[in-house]
């Protein structure tokens, strides 16, 4: 059932792009003449308000995302701007329990204490989906692409109610533990690729509040 209902949802939203994406004359931005109409649009404005409500979630429910939804996301992840168009990244979805669960039995001979937690499900904060992004380190910009994909994929998960978690530790961790190797190779990156991050995503289960953000370390400069 739910299935179908998505399969509709991405050809909906997939539809949608595309005419967006291909409309013929380009949009003119709405300029904010003051802060009253920047106020405005910060209220009504679909991408402002998903930018701002998303949080790392870490708690999720069972079920993996579905695959049509995954794909919605993949879309827009791969739609990020990237230098010269290289494309630099390369991305594998992992939604398999037994590569989860295998992989997290090694993390937890490694580290015994992580699994004394009670709410311990995987090392991937508990998510039943992974992305696993790799990058070209040839190529100097290769992260910011990395970077660039994934929050695009993060945010457009979020705005159709799928919850993220952007992970560096995990990769530590497989990147540098032999045994961890046989599930690095299974992920199958092509020849001088590495491993960059990977973000968690599954149905989210909690409702965490925002962290707070410092504007000190953002200053204009005349
Ligand atoms: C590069 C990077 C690595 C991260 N690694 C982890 C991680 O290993 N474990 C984790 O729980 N969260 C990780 N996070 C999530 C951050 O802790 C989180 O984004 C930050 O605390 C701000 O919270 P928010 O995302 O809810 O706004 C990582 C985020 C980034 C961007």
């Amino acid at each position: 059932m739910q299935s179908t209902t998505f399969r509709k949802l991405a050809l909906l939203c997939i539809g949608g792009m595309a005419t967006a994406f291909t409309s013929c004359t380009p949009q003119t931005q709405p300029q904010a003449e003051n802060g009253c109409e920047a106020e405005q649009t910060c209220e009504s404005n679909k991408v402002i308000e998903t930018i701002m409500s998303r949080r790392s979630i870490r708690k999720y429910k069972p079920a993996p995302v579905n695959r049509d939804t995954m794909q919605i996301i993949l879309e827009c992840g791969i739609n990020a701007p990237n230098g010269m168009n290289k494309q630099s990244w390369e991305v594998r979805i992992v939604d398999n329990p037994e590569f989860i669960d295998g992989i997290t039995e090694v993390y937890k001979k490694a580290n015994p204490k992580a699994a004394e937690d009670p709410s311990f499900k995987n090392m991937f904060r508990n998510a039943p989906t992974v992305a696993f992004i790799a990058h070209d380190p040839g190529y100097d910009c290769s992260q910011i692409d990395c970077g660039l994909l994934g929050e695009n994929m993060i945010l457009s998960a979020w705005s159709m109610g799928i919850g993220s978690c952007c992970l560096g530790g995990p990769v530590r961790f497989i990147n540098t533990n032999p045994d961890a190797a046989p599930y690095l190779q299974k992920l199958g990156f092509s020849e001088g690729y590495r491993l960059l991050y990977c973000i968690a995503f599954g149905y989210p289960d909690e409702t965490p509040a925002a962290k707070k953000r410092t504007w000190d370390k953002v200053k204009y400069v005349e």
